[in-house]
């Protein structure tokens, strides 16, 4: 499903950010990235989208390979893939049903389609009653929860999350990863990234990914991490 095969990457020629990045994915994992800040979670997921192209090494994503792609492949790739970030990005000037629609009507989805998608997942995520209120008239939770719903209406194989709970407090970033734990049940895998180790509290037997200045130092879910106390 995704895979690296000895990755390397940077934002220059002569300056690598990740190296020798070696990990699979499957269907219906749920799977934690973790690493302190700069040492490259972001850079990792912006592989995966097809943002940044390694060095050397391969990314494939589905039936997608880093080495063969074009350029204009990559919006199909994208939309196999739910993306996530810490600052929700929804379109202030549309509702919340909208924003939600709004991944649809980029492909070339019918109009009963869409609003059968939108309206299944405003359930699925708690969002029921929600669906006409602008961003600005929801709490960040709840922003949080619409982004996560926008993500998921195109029924991609993977959420990919960057720090989602960063911009929120302890107790909703808890209802945030339970959301996402049950998304993951019901078959989607999960990328989760995030600094904030206080998430994976009782999250042992969860597989954690760790990263430690552009190396994946730990790729395991027996609970045995021990980071060096930097990371
Ligand atoms: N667009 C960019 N251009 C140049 N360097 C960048 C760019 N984005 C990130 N970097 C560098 O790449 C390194 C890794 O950054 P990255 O954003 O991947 O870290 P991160 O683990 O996601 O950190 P955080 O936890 O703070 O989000 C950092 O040294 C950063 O300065
Ligand atoms: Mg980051």
């Amino acid at each position: 499903m995704i895979e690296f095969h000895n990755v390397s990457a940077g934002y220059s020629r002569n300056s690598r950010v990740l190296e020798g990045i070696s990990f699979h994915i499957d269907k219906s994992e749920f799977v934690f990235l973790t690493g302190p800040s700069g040492s490259g979670k972001s850079t990792l997921l912006k592989l995966i989208f097809h943002e940044l192209i390694p060095q050397t090494g391969e990314v494939t994503v589905a039936d997608f390979s880093s080495n063969k792609i074009k350029r204009r492949k990559i919006p199909y790739l994208r939309r196999k893939l739910g993306i996530v970030f810490q600052d929700f990005a929804l379109l202030e000037n549309r509702t919340a049903a909208e924003n939600v629609a709004f991944a649809l009507e980029v492909t070339n989805a019918s109009r009963s389609f869409i609003r059968m998608r939108v309206a299944r997942v405003f359930t699925q995520l708690g969002l029921a009653g929600k669906e006409k209120c602008f961003p600005q008239e929801l709490s960040a939770g709840e922003q949080q929860r619409v982004a996560i719903a926008r993500a998921l209406v195109g029924e991609p194989f993977i959420l990919i999350a960057d720090e989602p709970t960063g911009n929120l407090d302890p107790a909703i970033s808890m209802d945030i990863l339970r959301l996402m734990i049950e998304i993951n049940t019901l078959g989607t895998a999960v990328l989760l990234a995030t600094h904030d180790y206080s998430l994976l509290k009782g999250k042992d037997d969860f597989r954690r990914l760790h990263l430690s200045a552009g190396r994946l130092v730990y790729d395991g879910s027996n609970g045995n991490f021990a980071p060096v106390p930097e990371d």
